[in-house]
């Protein structure tokens, strides 16, 4: 299996770049917050309970975002592997997933952090939000508080898997194809 972490602040391109990614690598595309969105479409009562979050920018907690993961990872253990977006976004929630992917003998095998100015991921987003209608998207408040919850809480998981050797930034501001080459160069690097 290859798995990767796409990692980055709110409208760094973890989507953009996860579903041209998952055409070439052949892997499923796992983003936290498409599966929450789904949730909420259908009004089930996990949907309705993360809506309340979701609209001020706030995370889940760990433990609705974990069971997700688990159960799609239990389904789709015989995959070529996963693009993980927008997963893990906590320390509790990384270490949940290092041990689900050891029950498959696998591993997190690289995390490509995607670096992007402040000022650019507002203009991107606020951009989006007008064609869009995402509910987190419509509103500069919400936005930098997904910013600032992203500083807080998220970025320091990178930490854990630079210690591991396993973190490689990419410069997030170049158009998307370049973004794009600059990941699959790094990713090829792993496929066997
Ligand atoms: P989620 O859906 O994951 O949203 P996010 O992290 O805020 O990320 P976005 O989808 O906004 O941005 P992106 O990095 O994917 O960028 P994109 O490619 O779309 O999470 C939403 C919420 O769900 C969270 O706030 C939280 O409440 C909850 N949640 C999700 N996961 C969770 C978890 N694990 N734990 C707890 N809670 C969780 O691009 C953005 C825009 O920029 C697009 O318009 C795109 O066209 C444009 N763009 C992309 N690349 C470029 C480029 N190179 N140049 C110019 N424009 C570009």
């Amino acid at each position: 299996m290859l798995n990767i972490v796409l990692f980055g602040p709110p409208g760094s391109g973890k989507g953009t770049q996860s579903e041209h990614l998952i055409k070439q690598f052949e892997l499923i595309h796992l983003s936290t917050g498409d599966i929450l969105r789904v949730e909420i479409a259908a009004q089930t009562e996990l949907g309705v309970e993360a809506q309340k979050r979701m609209d001020k920018g706030e995370l889940v907690p760990d433990e609705v975002v974990i069971s997700m993961i688990s159960k799609i990872i239990e389904k789709n253990k015989n995959a070529k592997g996963f693009i993980f977006d927008g997963f893990p976004r906590t320390q509790a929630q990384a270490e949940a997933l290092d041990e689900m992917l050891l029950v498959h003998s696998t591993k997190v095998d690289l995390l490509v952090m995607l670096d992007v100015d402040e000022e650019v991921l507002k203009k991107r987003l606020i951009l989006r939000g007008e064609k869009s209608g995402r509910a987190d998207d419509v509103n500069i408040e919400i936005i930098t508080n997904r910013i600032n919850v992203y500083r807080s809480l998220t970025k320091p998981v990178s930490k854990y898997y630079k210690k591991q050797g396993k973190s490689f930034p990419i410069n997030g501001m170049q158009t998307e194809a370049e973004v794009y080459s600059d990941i699959s160069h790094v990713m090829r690097k792993f496929v066997k």
